[in-house]
């Protein structure tokens, strides 16, 4: 199997160096609903808080269904961002629009990405009013994370993996882990 699959906190890991991600959730028709989202780090070892536009349909879809998927793209979904990032009425599914499969959930209801490198998926915990975004805090229940790309402390290798972070948003710039430094 290609997946390792985990319950509770472990995936957390998953998340190092909070790369641009792709959080999907469920449309109350059942269709699955993907956006792109830069804006977030972790709060606790099992929280994690999203600064997320009120006016999206990820924003509608959690507080409704109670749950989300963050899923860490590679480098070689870099084009697919800008479909997932598009305004796609809530009748047709982005993942359709941007050729990715739908994987079913593993703790909860919402499908992850199945060409993503791992996945984090969380319960709604609670949510901060700030503004044109809400703060919106996730608790986590599990995950996956596609063996080749494992490190040998059970947190994704970030360099195998090739997550990328947004450069100059909203210029589709990114860029990818780089140098590290032993301090
Ligand atoms: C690289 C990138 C990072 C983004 N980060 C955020 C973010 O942190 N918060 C947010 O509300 N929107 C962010 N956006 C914009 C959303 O992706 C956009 O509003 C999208 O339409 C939301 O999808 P949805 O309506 O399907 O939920 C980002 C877009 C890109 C391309």
């Amino acid at each position: 199997m290609m997946y390792k699959e985990v319950v509770g906190s472990e995936a957390m890991g998953y998340l190092a160096t909070k790369p641009t991600m792709i959080i999907t959730t469920l449309h109350e028709s059942g269709i699955v609903n993907a956006g792109v989202f830069g804006a977030y780090t972790n709060l606790s070892p099992t929280q994690v808080g999203i600064a997320i536009s009120k006016s999206s349909d990820t924003y509608r879809n959690i507080m409704r269904a109670g749950e989300f998927v963050i899923n860490v793209p590679g480098a070689d979904l870099v084009e697919k961002i800008r479909i997932l990032a598009d305004n796609i009425p809530a009748d047709r599914s982005e993942l359709d629009e941007a050729g990715l499969t739908a994987k079913p959930g593993i703790n909860i209801s919402t499908p992850s990405i199945a060409e993503c490198v791992a996945v984090a998926e969380f319960s709604f915990d609670k949510e901060v009013p700030i503004g044109f975004h809400n703060f919106v805090i996730g608790r986590i229940q599990g995950g996956w994370i596609k063996h080749e790309f494992l490190d040998s402390d059970g947190k994704i290798d970030i360099f195998k993996a090739k997550v990328f972070r947004d450069f100059k948003y909203p210029a589709p710039l990114y860029v990818l882990p780089g140098e590290v430094i032993e301090g």
